[in-house]
């Protein structure tokens, strides 16, 4: 027989001569549909023969008959399996998959049933596929089946809205716990106890888990290899503490002086780590490694250097560098970013509250120094988070807690360097590390500008163009930056051996922007370069003495600028396929966005009555999720076309001026803060790329945990104009904006977090079928119970909804159980 065709029916006479029914007739019956199995399904056709039947002739003339399944259809990021069939009349055939035709996939085992992904399509897309067996005697037939794919599409069932204590995500998926507050990260330190007596957090987990990334490692263990997708570093912020947690009984405050041993531990829990994660090869679970090569805690007792134009700065001289040149550390760490060539980028947030200042300290001071310390939030009399400068350490010539005061010692040099008077002005900054090389100094990138930093999206990395890095300043009323490298990219620099000299040549020079949003709907990048405009000695309000003045205080050079107020930027995202770039606002009081100051970017002025006594919440207390797209697409651009993607509110607010995006039961959402577009190394990073949008909301929180969402958005302009009315409770008046079109279904409630949690930090493996999240502060609000009690028992109520003890912020690992790619 010469015929291979799939559905060609044996010709059982070559070895059954009883003229009884053919059984090629009844394996034509039996197979006359052909199989193709869809999303982990087990094969239902291949059990019906078996080998045995046809195996009995005794004789081996005859190729295999073979199937390969019906054609079938799916969407980008599934898993599809694959599963072929074949007879013989004599032995067991040798079978095998391969592609034909459409976008290459790559085949996930041997044999008659293999897997892969269905890739990326921007329109429905044929995939061929040909199975071959093959008998003892090198006799083969083949059959072929086609996949038709779609184009991606959120591949989920909604997640209800929850108050329970633990993380919900969708079925199908599962969520394990990776890394949490206190998990030891070298050989030989002591398992986490949780009940206030750990100490040395230099080597343990941080609080707080903030922005992560994941960075590949190749098996060696130590060298980057972009493509791992079952081992890596998890790189990642720790940005504050739940201070009571980490001590048995809550801080001790006797006498307003804190004992250094409490102190210090607090200090440690800040910061960033590097902590090596892998993927076991027979289960496929992530665990971190405890004694990785490259495990590292960096804290605000980490020496880094002070780079690009404020390094050497006379206000940056302290009694710790008195040249300027070198800081101690790095605190409030947010959001992030990372690099082409490797690095991860940190991002120093609310720094500001840490720092204690004398109710006389103003009298000590330069005007200008006023100026620029009350427009950070460097409040003469505070005096300070956690009451760290009130510490006196053992040895006296320790001076990690005295720095932060930065009230002036009317006895230390007026040039700063006898005092700590400058240190805030070692904060705000972003800071680049290489996780690479434990032992590499961090370096400061003062280009990038100093302010209440969230993260650094990265866009442009395109030979010949200059890299951009999008800039959010989290506070009310704070601006959107972007800064432009001087240097255009060279695509050999991504794989360089000195990683940190990379940094230096793109990220130390260049020029910072401020946005400016107008009511026309288009935006403008203002340039933050002293001498040009009202940036120099003659401003009015705050003379600036040259670049490194105007990049200490962006804030200062913002306003004289005219950059429009928001509310609170947290993150932004650059979709990897348009480039458009999305921040989320996450919200403002009533104080803040009010009828006077609302415009066309931060429209909306409203009430979100919360609780059963309908408690007044105005302002804007939902936030909403802006979106630009520059001029030409080009990255570079100083204008750009912006409207509003999507605007948080309950489901049963206002639909005409409130919930104008049209939010439902599945999608609601309140005070949007995490935001990132899936990475583009993966089939939910391509053609219609997910967004993913996580919550840290007080308002809505009388009715669900915060959450995280994903989302397949559209693009600038989807929607249109319009004109809503907006009310402080006493007045009222009519509001311009523009809506991006209704997400609808393109948007979906993934994950419900547990209590008093906030949800920031997510990336993915390469290929996106892993994606690590984080989990930051569960129960950090209630104290009453305390420390018997605790509002949440997360992590351990993950497991078990009866477990006790206390909460700690975690990162959390998802997948798919079918091992598709998440979200789709
Ligand atoms: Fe640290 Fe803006 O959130
Ligand atoms: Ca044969
Ligand atoms: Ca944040």
């Amino acid at each position: 027989m010469t015929d291979i065709a799939a559905t060609h029916a044996i010709d059982a006479d070559d070895c059954n001569f009883s003229g009884n029914a053919h059984i090629g007739d009844i394996v034509e019956q039996r197979y006359s549909r052909r199989q193709a199995l869809v999303g982990g399904m087990s094969a239902a056709a291949t059990a019906i023969f078996g080998g045995s039947l046809l195996a009995a002739c005794g004789s081996d003339n005859e190729a295999p008959t073979v199937t390969a399944g019906a054609n079938v259809s799916t969407a980008a990021g599934r898993m599809v399996t694959l599963t072929g069939s074949a007879m013989d009349d004599s032995d067991v055939p040798t079978a095998s998959w391969a592609q034909i035709s459409g976008p290459a996939v790559t085949l996930i085992g041997t044999g008659a049933t293999v897997r892969f992904i269905a890739p990326a399509v921007a329109a429905s897309t044929p995939l061929g596929f040909r199975f071959t067996a093959m008998d003892s005697k090198n006799k083969t037939a083949s059959a072929d089946s086609v996949v038709t794919v779609a184009p991606a599409e959120l591949g989920f069932t909604a997640v209800a809205k929850s108050l329970a204590d633990r993380v919900t995500v969708p079925t199908g998926y599962s969520v394990t716990v990776l890394y949490a507050l206190g998990d030891p990260l070298a050989a030989g330190v002591p398992a986490f106890a949780n009940n206030g007596s750990d100490t040395n957090y230099a080597q343990r987990a941080g609080d707080h888990h903030d922005a992560l990334y994941y960075f590949g490692l190749a098996a060696t263990g130590t060298a980057r290899d972009t493509n791992s997708n079952t081992r890596g570093l998890l790189v990642m912020n720790h940005e504050n503490i739940s201070q009571r947690y980490l001590h048995p009984n809550g801080p001790t405050t006797t006498g307003g002086v804190r004992p250094e041993a409490e102190a210090l531990k607090e200090i440690e829990a800040h910061g960033v780590a590097v902590v090596e994660v892998t993927r076991a090869a027979n289960d496929g679970a992530w665990s971190y490694v405890q004694a990785g090569a490259l495990n590292r805690r960096i804290t605000p007792l980490t020496t880094m250097t002070i780079n690009g134009p404020a390094r050497g700065n006379a206000q940056m001289r302290t009694r710790f560098s008195t040249d300027g040149t070198s800081k101690r550390g790095t605190i409030n760490n947010c959001a992030n970013g990372f690099t082409a060539w490797g690095t991860y980028l940190t991002c120093e947030e609310n720094y500001a509250g840490y720092f204690r200042r004398s109710a006389t300290d103003n009298a000590a001071r330069t005007a200008r120094q006023v100026v620029s310390l009350n427009r950070n939030g460097l409040t003469q009399g505070a005096s300070g988070s956690y009451g760290w400068s009130t510490v006196t350490p053992a040895d006296s010539s320790n001076t990690s807690f005295a720095r932060w005061n930065a009230s002036v010692n009317p006895a230390a040099p007026a040039d700063g360097t006898g005092d700590f008077r400058n240190e805030p002005n070692h904060f705000g900054w972003v800071v680049e590390i290489d996780p690479y090389d434990a032992t590499s100094v961090p370096r400061t990138r003062t280009a990038l500008g100093r302010f209440a930093h969230e993260g650094a999206w990265p866009a442009n990395f395109v030979a010949g163009r200059r890299p951009v890095y999008y800039l959010g300043d989290d506070s009310r009323g704070e601006y959107i930056y972007k800064f432009v490298s001087a240097t255009p990219w060279d695509a050999a620099d991504a794989n360089a051996a000195n990683r940190l000299a990379i940094g230096d040549k793109y990220l130390d020079d260049g020029t910072l922007y401020v946005a400016r949003f107008d009511a026309t709907g288009a935006g403008s990048w203002l340039p933050l370069t002293f001498g040009t405009g009202p940036l120099t000695a003659a401003n009015t309000t705050y003379a600036f003495a040259d670049q490194a003045d105007v990049l200490i205080n962006a804030r200062l050079a913002g306003d004289v600028l005219g950059a429009t107020k928001m509310d609170r930027p947290e993150w932004g995202a650059v979709n990897p396929r348009t480039g458009e770039v999305y921040f989320t606002l996450t919200n403002n009081n009533a104080a803040g966005r009010t009828l006077a100051n609302a415009d066309a970017a931060n429209p909306r002025v409203y009430n979100d009555p919360k609780g059963a006594a309908a408690a007044a919440q105005r302002g804007n207390p939902n936030g909403h999720i802006i979106r630009f797209r520059e001029a030409g697409d080009n990255p570079e651009a100083t204008s750009f076309m912006w409207d509003i993607y999507a605007f948080g509110a309950g489901a049963d607010l206002d639909a005409a001026n409130v919930n104008l995006s049209a939010l439902d039961a599945t999608n609601d959402f309140s005070s949007p803060d995490g935001l990132w577009f899936a990475r583009p190394t993966g089939v939910s990073g391509q053609e219609k790329p997910l967004l993913w949008i996580q919550t840290d909301d007080g308002a809505y929180t009388d009715v669900t945990n915060c959450m995280m969402l994903a989302a397949i958005p559209g693009s600038v302009g989807d929607g249109g104009a319009r004109s809503i009315t907006i009310s402080d409770g006493t007045t009222s008046r009519t509001q311009g904006t523009f809506v991006g079109r209704a997400p609808g279904v393109q948007m979906k409630r993934f994950l419900v977090g547990p209590v008093e949690a906030e949800i920031t930090g997510i990336d993915s493996t390469p290929d996106g079928r892993t994606i690590f999240v984080n989990i930051q502060h569960p129960g950090e609000e209630t104290t009453t119970g305390f420390p018997t009690t605790f509002p949440s028992n997360w992590p351990a109520s993950q497991a078990a909804a009866n477990a006790t003890g206390r909460p700690r912020s975690a990162t959390i690992v998802i997948t798919k159980d079918d091992g598709g790619v998440v979200g789709l």
